[in-house]
């Protein structure tokens, strides 16, 4: 199979095209020829030399942890998919390849209508941004705070929250303040000021804070909300310590992943894809991601 692997760790350009055997599933597994793949911040970090907690890197390594595609493959004691079904998934590492193979319980069916493109990247950043919106308790009545809002996670979380019946205030640059109303935030822009710009948006405070982008954010949510308890940050974590607030990590699970699944069929989650990039041009995909400002989610098509 064509899979996009790296055999050293490096810049976007140790990614390179290469064969590879295709998996097969075994007892309880399903494989899947992958049409789409997610891309993200974790998997640039893996291609860096950061181990994701739960796999071991072994060149040549493919990247990947989202993806959507088509079942071709059962293993022994597998029910409830079947050859043909469209799917979407998750596993840690692997996904910008022609298959993958996952357990059953890492799949749900996609959704008749839902591009590829929009299936292979709601896992990663909607199940991220679920884990920390439940964990900080959000509801009707909040005003919440989310650093980086316009990103993958930050696209989710806007999204969930508004779902889940709170107000929401979004950091993002300038450029993306209208984007961020299309999603139902109100827009500030980051940087020196950030925590009286949001006092003048929020006058009555802000109840919980959720930061995908680190540093002055966090200072900044602990001059905004009265209890640390509800900030909380999926990236600086040895600040979240010093600060006595939130270090939280995504949690993923297929049931997550199709109430995630049920919100974008009522009309509730919208998944925005700024870039697309065939499977043989992982590298250029990898650079945008670095560049630090993709508004939503990047994807490879592959299938
Ligand atoms: N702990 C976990 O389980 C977990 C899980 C998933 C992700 N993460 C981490 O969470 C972070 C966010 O992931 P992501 O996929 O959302 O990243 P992303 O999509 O690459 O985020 C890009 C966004 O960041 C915004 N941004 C850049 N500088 C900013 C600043 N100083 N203040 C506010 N916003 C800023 C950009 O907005 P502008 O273009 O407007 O500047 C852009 O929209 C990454 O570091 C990732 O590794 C952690």
């Amino acid at each position: 199979m064509k899979a996009a692997a790296f055999h050293s760790f490096g810049p976007p350009e140790v990614l390179q095209l290469v064969d590879l055997e295709a998996p097969h599933a075994g007892p309880g597994q399903v494989r899947v020829h992958v049409k789409a793949a997610g891309v993200q911040p974790f998997d640039t970090a893996v291609r860096t030399g950061w181990q994701p907690p739960g796999a071991s890197v072994k060149f040549p390594q493919i990247p990947g942890n989202e993806f959507a595609g088509v079942v071709d493959q059962t293993g022994e004691g597998v029910s409830g998919f079947s050859i043909g079904d469209e799917v979407l998934g998750y596993r840690i590492l692997g996904c910008y390849a022609e298959y993958v193979v996952v357990p059953a319980d890492q799949l749900v069916l996609k959704p008749q209508g839902m591009p590829w493109e929009e299936a292979a990247v709601l896992s990663a950043s909607g199940q991220t941004a679920y884990t920390a919106l439940r964990e900080l308790e959000v509801g009707p009545g909040d005003t919440v705070l989310i650093h980086a809002a316009a990103g993958g996670v930050g696209t989710m979380a806007v999204q969930l929250a508004k779902a889940w019946g709170a107000t929401v205030i979004g950091t993002a640059s300038e450029r993306n303040h209208d984007y961020l109303r299309s999603l139902g935030a109100i827009p500030v822009t980051y940087g020196d000021g950030l925590v009286a710009r949001v006092r003048a948006l929020a006058p009555d405070g802000v109840d919980a804070a959720f930061d995908a982008i680190g540093g002055e954010a966090l200072h900044a949510s602990v001059e905004l909300v009265h209890s640390k308890n509800r900030i909380g940050t999926i990236v600086d974590h040895a600040l979240a310590e010093r600060l006595g607030v939130r270090g939280i990590r995504s949690q993923r699970s297929a049931a997550r992943l199709a109430e995630l699944v049920g919100l974008y069929v009522q009309g509730k989650l919208f998944v925005h894809v700024s870039g697309k990039y065939p499977l043989h041009q992982a590298a250029a995909a990898h650079r945008q991601v670095e560049s630090g400002h993709v508004r939503g989610k990047i994807v490879l098509t592959i299938g």
